[in-house]
């Protein structure tokens, strides 16, 4: 496994394994303990994907098993935006992640979105890492003027960005924000979600050919290379097996560049940030009582 080392010092795989649209818990705790088993070490999770119960029941199992510890596991989970009202409230919430996930602490905790009151919630995260509950603090879905004000604001900087990045929405602007501020870029949808069909990209797949490789594994790598660590979901053991066989070919410079050429310069995602609809919708979304 390859790490990047975060700006508190702690080692962050280059790649991890997301559970987001896996809300059964027996298949999320079956595909966790695959992916822990295939070598993944980092599992990304969020309280609002419901499924922070089966992760952590996933890891307990390849625990007991002697594949790995405790400790060379690297468990990531996000606090939903009902959460961040206030102090209070977000201090419950990673409480209850804590609990849900029944691994007596966790490695990153992001803040899912950057709505509510979210440097309330952040005063929340920081008091729990400084008591080691959490062992870094992040956000996801900051963009470069939101994540600057931030930065120059809060008193622990974040750790990660875990925004959308993969060849159609390269982001090439939030990289930079995110390096000038020492704050390392996270992939979500880095096989482009079930969007944009990369698998049918002729140019992508010339070059999955040329290293013996699927265009998965090429985009993945491409993410890799850019500095970018990459998270891709799978339910289906052999992908999760494909996706982290990614360490033994390079692209070169040129190869990076056609990439690149992908980009939209926009999202085709459902999750449009700078959509008044989404926002709304974040805000109304309710995932407990
Ligand atoms: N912070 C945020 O706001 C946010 C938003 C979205 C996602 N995330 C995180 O990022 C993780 C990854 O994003 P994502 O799940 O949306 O998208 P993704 O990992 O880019 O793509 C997942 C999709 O690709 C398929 N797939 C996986 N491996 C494949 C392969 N080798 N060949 C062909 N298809 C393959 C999966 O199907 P099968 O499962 O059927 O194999 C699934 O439909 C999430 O699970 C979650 O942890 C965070």
């Amino acid at each position: 496994m390859e790490y990047q080392t975060l700006n508190n010092g702690l080692k962050i795989p280059t790649i991890g394994f997301g559970v987001f649209r896996v809300p059964d818990k027996k298949e999320c705790e079956e595909s966790v303990y695959q992916a822990i088993k295939a070598g993944y070490r980092l599992i990304d999770t969020a309280a609002s994907y419901t499924n922070e119960d089966a992760v952590g029941a996933g890891v307990k199992r390849a625990i007991a098993e002697g594949i790995c510890t405790r400790e060379d596991l690297f468990i990531t989970s996000k606090m939903w935006v009902q959460d961040m009202q206030n102090y209070e409230m977000a201090k419950q919430a990673i409480d209850a992640s804590i609990e849900k996930s029944g691994l007596g602490y966790l490695d990153l905790y992001l803040l899912h979105q950057a709505m509510g009151d979210y440097f309330s919630a952040w005063r929340a995260m920081e008091d729990a890492y400084k008591k080691g509950l959490l062992k870094a603090i992040g956000v996801s879905n900051f963009y470069p003027n939101i994540l600057t004000n931030f930065c120059e604001i809060v008193k622990v900087k974040p750790v990660v960005n875990q925004v959308e990045l993969h060849p159609y929405y390269t982001q090439e602007k939030a990289l930079e924000t995110m390096k000038k501020f020492d704050v390392v870029p996270e992939a979500w949808a880095p096989l482009g979600g079930g969007r944009y069909n990369p698998f049918e990209d002729e140019m992508l797949k010339r070059i999955a050919t040329k290293y013996n490789k699927s265009v998965g594994q090429v985009i993945l790598r491409w993410n890799i290379q850019r500095g970018v660590v990459v998270i891709p979901k799978s339910t289906h053991v052999e992908r999760i097996k494909e996706n982290i066989d990614v360490f033994d070919f390079e692209l070169n410079e040129e190869e990076m560049k056609q990439i690149s050429s992908l980009d939209m310069g926009y999202s085709g995602s459902r999750a449009k940030h700078f959509d008044v609809e989404f926002v709304e919708m974040c805000l109304a979304k309710k995932i407990h009582d």
